[in-house]
């Protein structure tokens, strides 16, 4: 079948846009945040003061960046009503549906939710960016009939979110490992999930619906939901003498490994590397290396047999898993991190509108007779 010279399958290497948000550069595995480097973000920045850069486009001075701090905490908290309904919920429910239904909830109760102006959808992503993480915690402890915990005032953005899932706060290094994982998730360019949020509101749709178009994006596994499928595989594979086995039958069957391989990089995530040493620390911390020695095994055997790297969602199983997060949040945690950069999308495609309606190359018949059902 002969095909358009312009056609590319999953749209690879297409250019859908213009950002100032965030840029990749493949071939030195190196990503930016509105010109700063992830790795001083993630390890000199906050996710507070990172939130604020991705949706201002400029880092706070001391005093917007309290301020910034104290409009998320006083939005934490989501209507009566949403706790009400996510309690109905049946048992079953996956987090990530939860957390999907859930935005989709709280902006019916969002004044604004039809002012699509610049200042409105700043002032709606906030409540987004604060609220997520309660929704996330609610999204699992509910359906699982646990009580819901309040979010407290006096904690940080990440640390509150672990609070208010684990009924504890974080030890040691965790709350700053957990909160650098959330800078490292906020935003990557033109990923599936971004786009699909542009899609959304490029029709003048409201910024909730491009949010919950965003989270059902990233749900699949050849998205967020590899950091999921990482910790179901490790705990498989349950012996690090059993990895090079596990990866070899896997391959011979020609099977992925989930955690490894990017369409856009091909030398290697930039974010690898940075989530690798953390893993490496809250395991240390804990004196329990056992998750992250299986996932080093495995990292070794699927460079070795395919050249493939891991990428962001890797070594975040580990950590997470030894921080106490039941697995089906790892996706949903991705989400609510990743709420900043959906939005600072969302902004900028509203900024400079234009419908997003790609063109298809028919391949299908022609010329059909058509007869009524009764002659056919
Ligand atoms: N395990 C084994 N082989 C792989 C893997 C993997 N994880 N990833 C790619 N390959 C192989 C493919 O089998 C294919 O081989 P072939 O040419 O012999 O058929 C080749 O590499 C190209 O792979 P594609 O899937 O065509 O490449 P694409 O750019 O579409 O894939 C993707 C990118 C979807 C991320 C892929 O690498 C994958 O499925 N990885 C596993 C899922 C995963 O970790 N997703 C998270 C990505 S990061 C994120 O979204 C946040």
């Amino acid at each position: 079948m002969e095909t358009s010279s312009n056609y590319s399958p999953g749209l690879e290497g297409i250019v859908a846009g213009r950002t100032t948000i965030s840029e990749i550069d493949e071939a030195r595995s190196s990503l930016m945040f509105r010109g700063y480097d992830i790795r001083d973000l993630a390890t000199k920045s906050t996710y507070e003061e990172t939130a604020f850069l991705l949706l201002n486009g400029r880092l706070p001075d001391a005093a917007e960046l309290a301020a910034f701090e104290s409009r998320l905490k006083a939005e934490r908290g989501v209507p009566g009503e949403v706790i009400d309904l996510l309690g109905k919920i049946p048992a079953h429910a996956h987090s990530m549906d939860v957390l999907r239904t859930g935005i989709s909830l709280v902006g019916l109760f969002d004044p604004e939710e039809w002012d699509g102006s610049h200042d409105a959808n700043i002032r709606k992503a906030e409540r987004i960016i604060a609220k997520m993480p309660t929704l996330v915690a609610l999204g699992y402890r509910l359906p699982h009939r646990m009580k819901p915990v309040e979010p407290r005032d006096d904690l940080p953005h990440a640390a509150n979110f672990l609070y208010m899932l684990l009924d504890k706060e974080p030890d040691g290094p965790k709350g700053r490992i957990f909160d650098s994982s959330m800078i490292i998730y906020a935003e990557h360019e033109y990923n599936a999930s971004s786009f699909a949020a542009h899609v959304t509101v490029s029709t003048l749709s409201d910024i909730y619906s491009g949010i919950t178009a965003a989270v059902g994006t990233l749900k699949g596994p050849l998205h967020g939901g590899a950091n999921e499928e990482v910790m179901k595989m490790l705990i498989d594979i349950g012996e690090g003498d059993k990895a090079e086995k596990w990866v070899m039958d896997r391959l011979g069957r020609k099977e992925k490994i989930m955690g490894f391989g990017h369409r856009v990089y091909k030398h290697g995530d930039s974010r690898a590397p940075i989530l690798k040493e953390a893993s490496k620390e809250v395991c240390e911390f804990d004196g329990y290396c056992h998750w992250h020695e299986i996932a080093v095994k495995v990292e070794e055997v699927v460079k070795r047999e395919k050249g493939l790297l891991p990428n962001v969602d890797f070594f975040t199983a580990s950590i997470y898993y030894l921080m106490g997060l039941p697995i089906e949040t790892f996706t949903p945690v991705f989400a609510m991190a990743r709420a900043a950069g959906w939005c600072a999308h969302v902004i900028e495609q509203l900024d400079d509108n234009r419908l997003i309606r790609p063109a298809s190359e028919y391949v299908g018949q022609r010329g059909l007779v058509y007869k009524p059902v009764g002659e056919r």
